[in-house]
């Protein structure tokens, strides 16, 4: 039997945080060998909202060197740059118009909180966002679409538009499902761990990038906020802030919950909270150490070949959904 495809990507804006490498990344470094994997680096997404070219230039290699340097392995998976290969373009105006709908788009909680108050200013694209994310997942005959769970209603909307296609075209089309990953899909922000971890929080000591200075890492960690009471025990409603650092440690030194809790069974928070310090620390070092060790040189060549590779795929889905519609 042939292994199942799984797409999925990240956008080149902002600092990656361990919330996006535990909730998503990590996820996809254990799935390449079980799937066949395309990794890509979203930059058409990215420029939904105002970019600085340079500095939109500097991110997309960035991205490909935290894919490399999580472990995605480029003789097992594809990473390559959204904008090389036309087809995803071509393929949301198409989904744009025989598809889409306002409403669909209309219910996206996403562009809710990203427009906020500003609806009638933001660009048409971070309107138009979730259709693009599924001409990326449907041109490649995707299947599986491992993401954290804020993009469930995103991938949701491919599921629908793929379908709807199909029934009134015919069966051209792979249907996709999400794929989420349940602990780790929401690392908390550390100073608020009632909300994600986010990259636009206003606040450095919200999360903790893949770039930061693993000593500063490790403060920002001891500075946590964590919950009334002295207990280390996993429960999210009543001790947030604990769980929170609880789910870091585990996912990040693959140690069960149950076990860390017995690792600190009448530990005060100061001691619990080193040992999650300490993980943060060793993790960073471990990873950056890989992350500088790759060249701007070799990434570039690695997205272009994997772009190479996987252009026959969305050629031949495009040609399809082409005469299909009757353009040719
Ligand atoms: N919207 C996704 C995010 O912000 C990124 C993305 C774009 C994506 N296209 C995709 C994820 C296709 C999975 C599949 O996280």
């Amino acid at each position: 039997m042939s292994k199942k495809k799984i797409f999925s990507g990240v956008q080149p804006s902002g600092n990656l945080h361990i919330g996006n490498y535990l909730g998503a990344i990590s996820q996809w470094v254990d799935m390449q060998d079980e799937f066949e994997s395309i990794f890509c680096v979203v930059d058409y997404h990215a420029i939904t909202v105002e970019q600085d070219p340079e500095e939109l230039k500097k991110k997309i290699i960035e991205i490909a060197k935290i894919y490399l340097a999580s472990g995605i392995d480029r003789e097992k998976s594809v990473i390559f740059q959204q904008s090389s290969i036309q087809e995803h373009t071509e393929f949301a105006w198409v989904l744009n118009c025989t598809t889409a709908r306002m409403s669909d788009l209309n219910k996206m909680t996403q562009f809710k909180d990203k427009s906020g108050d500003n609806q009638e200013n933001v660009s048409v694209g971070l309107f138009d966002y979730p259709v693009l994310m599924a001409a990326d997942i449907i041109l490649y005959d995707t299947e599986v679409v491992p993401v954290g769970d804020d993009q469930l209603q995103h991938v949701e909307l491919a599921r629908d538009l793929a379908r709807r296609f199909n029934s009134r075209f015919g069966d051209v089309l792979v249907i996709p499902e999400a794929r989420i990953r349940k602990e780790g899909a929401r690392i908390m922000g550390l100073d608020d761990p009632t909300k994600k971890m986010s990259k636009s929080a206003s606040s450095e000591a919200n999360f903790i990038a893949l770039t930061d200075d693993p000593a500063v890492a490790k403060k920002k960690i001891m500075k946590a906020t964590t919950d009334s009471g002295a207990e280390v025990k996993y429960d999210p409603e009543e001790k947030p802030g604990v769980s929170n650092l609880l789910v870091i440690e585990s996912l990040l030194t693959k140690t069960s919950i149950e076990d860390l809790e017995k690792k600190y069974e009448g530990k005060m928070y100061g001691d619990f909270k080193k040992g999650v310090a300490e993980a943060v620390e060793k993790f960073l070092i471990n990873f950056q150490e890989k992350y500088n060790a790759i060249t701007d040189e070799e990434v570039r060549k690695i997205l272009d070949d994997g772009a190479k590779k996987i252009k026959p795929i969305a050629e031949r889905v495009m040609g399809d959904v082409k005469k299909k519609i009757g353009v040719r």
